[in-house]
């Protein structure tokens, strides 16, 4: 007995010595936590903002945490960010990411994979190919919107807001990106199941701190997904938007990697490509909802948009918009920009003093808590303001201010620098015509009208953009049938509402449709120009 009481105290002081760490003048400053080895990492896994908080206020805007047995540095200083988005030589996007594919999805991929994956992918997102994706999406949504919401279904369909849009842009990307061309292509709604469950677990994978029972679904589930992907992207190859995906797939097999390591790999870019956008789209359309003006200014602008440039709305202007999905993100983006430190380097921060970063420490930027919830650079940053990044002339608004010095990045939702995200084109157009879609074509409102934006997971804070904790219940209906055949009210003040809400060229169409959608719910309805003058009166004015 004795022995082991001395065993374990010499194992205790060989732990204190091998992780003992002095702070040198130059380091930042140092804040270990009081648990050995584990440090921080409970306080930070359960809500690193409310954590990092804390910490900005006690050290400010640069510290260094112990964390899991890793000393992990801060830096909050948005003037600094530069310094670390260019600096490819001390600092390395690709270690950590190395790590968290193997923690995730039990992959293994050498560096130079990573590399070639970011050539192909920017070939196919970018320029020119960009147009043809979001044809693509455009289709797939029209077509999965009109089968969530068959034409002639008169009564309001209630569902969580959250998976609406999360299921509805789920799907449509996995079918634009994994399931163009390919005949063997998987039920979308099946991998979107399967999906959801992995996505519930993915912190927890990250983090390895999945229970045994967990542990064993994340197996299972990741199983039936890489099952599932295992078709996608062998056929023969087209030269449409599907081709990414043919591309990606066959640079696999050159490098000699295995199916089963090709279907993981497979796995993290559905992943990559479909995790943020539904919950970016959900979190949108919950500002609009709890926030009638700005619902107002963005349906005015979607008003203005001719037919011809509906179906892609690629070249289509739209800054109010615009500034709600930034404002949408400024509050709900929520990653950690995480470098692994290679080399010494030094931070100069802005307030004059410069700092070292230790070779083999982590560095991680948290833009959620600087810039994008800094009240000295955006007012009441709690608060969802549709047109805080709109000029008072309507044009985009790109000059914010730290300490009287115009910032360089106000807010960043999608990274920045040499590892910015690649998809952000194709992620903007895709929330903007889901938006678009629902706005114009749907009867959306809240199931309470009094309810109120539900809090987020607290979990995922790091992990891109957040999710609620819990949903927020809304009730849609086609907006066809919804304008015409319920409700009381005059067929002309019938009109009217409708024509409060959408674009006049909508309702015109819907006359057209009227009779063959809606004649059980329309009695008495009698050809469009009769019925609807304002209608017409408005059509004669353009
Ligand atoms: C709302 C949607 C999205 C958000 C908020 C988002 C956010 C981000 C962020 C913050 C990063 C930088 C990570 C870092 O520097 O450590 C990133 C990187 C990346 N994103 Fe996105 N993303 C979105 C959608 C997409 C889509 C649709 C795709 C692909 C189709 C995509 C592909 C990528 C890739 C490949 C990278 C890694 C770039 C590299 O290796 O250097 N993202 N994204």
């Amino acid at each position: 007995m004795i022995w082991t009481i001395i065993l374990l105290i010499q194992a205790a002081i060989l732990y204190c010595i091998l992780t003992h760490r002095k702070r040198y003048k130059t380091d930042p400053p140092l804040d270990k936590g009081i648990i050995p080895w584990l440090g921080h990492a409970l306080e930070f896994g359960k809500d690193a903002f409310k954590f990092l908080a804390r910490m900005k206020k006690k050290h400010g805007d640069i510290f260094t945490v112990r964390v899991a047995g890793r000393y992990v540095t801060v830096l909050l200083d948005p003037f600094s960010y530069d310094l670390v988005l260019t600096d490819r030589d001390s600092l390395d996007f690709s270690q950590y990411a190395t790590v968290l594919m193997d923690r995730i999805f039990q992959l293994k991929l050498p560096h130079h994979m990573q590399n070639q994956s970011k050539v192909i992918m920017k070939k196919h997102f970018l320029g020119m190919n960009l147009i043809g994706l979001n044809t693509s999406i455009g289709r797939h949504l029209h077509n999965l919107m009109k089968a969530e919401l068959s034409v002639n279904q008169k009564d309001w369909k209630e569902e969580g807001l959250f998976n609406f849009s999360y299921s509805l842009l789920f799907k449509a990307g996995y079918l634009t990106l994994f399931g163009e061309q390919n005949n063997n292509v998987t039920d979308p709604s099946k991998i979107y199941k399967e999906y959801r469950t992995f996505d519930g677990l993915l912190t927890k994978l990250a983090r390895g701190t999945l229970k045994p029972e967990e542990k064993k679904l994340s197996q299972s589930v990741r199983q039936r997904l890489c099952a599932l992907l295992s078709p996608v992207g062998g056929g023969e190859e087209d030269s449409g938007a599907g081709s990414w995906v043919h591309s990606y797939r066959r640079m696999l097999q050159d490098e000699g990697v295995d199916h089963d390591t090709q279907n993981k790999a497979l796995l993290m870019q559905l992943w990559a490509s479909q995790g943020n956008a539904g919950p970016a789209a959900f979190w949108l359309l919950g500002f609009l909802l709890t926030n009638p003006d700005a619902m107002t200014a963005v349906k005015k602008e979607f008003r203005g948009i001719s037919q011809t440039s509906e179906t892609c709305l690629f070249n289509v202007k739209t800054p109010v918009f615009d500034s709600a999905l930034e404002e949408t993100l400024r509050l709900t983006a929520a990653p950690f920009i995480t470098r692994e430190v290679v080399r010494e380097k030094t931070i100069h921060m802005s307030d004059g003093q410069e700092y070292r970063l230790r070779k083999g420490d982590r560095l991680c930027l948290f833009p959620l808590l600087s810039p994008q919830m800094d009240p000295d650079v955006h007012s009441e940053p709690q608060i969802f303001k549709h047109d805080r990044f709109l000029n008072q002339d309507g044009s985009p608004k790109t000059d914010f201010y730290k300490r009287g010095r115009m910032l360089k990045y106000y807010t960043m939702p999608w990274g920045a620098g040499v590892n910015g995200c690649v998809g952000r084109q194709l992620a903007i157009h895709s929330i903007r015509l889901f938006v678009y879609m629902v706005l114009t074509k749907y009867d959306i409102e809240l199931c309470d009208r009094n309810a109120h934006m539900p809090d987020v997971n607290t979990s995922r804070y790091g992990f891109g953009v957040l999710q609620p904790e819990g949903e927020l219940q809304s009730s849609h209906k086609d907006w066809r049938c919804a304008q015409w055949c319920s409700g009381g009210g005059t067929l002309e003040s019938r009109c009217d509402t409708a024509l409060q809400g959408l674009n006049w060229r909508l309702l015109l169409r819907a006359e057209r449709r009227l009779l063959d959608h809606c004649p059980p719910h329309a009695p008495g309805l009698t050809p469009a120009t009769e019925t609807c003058l304002p209608a017409s009166a408005l059509l004669a004015t353009c």
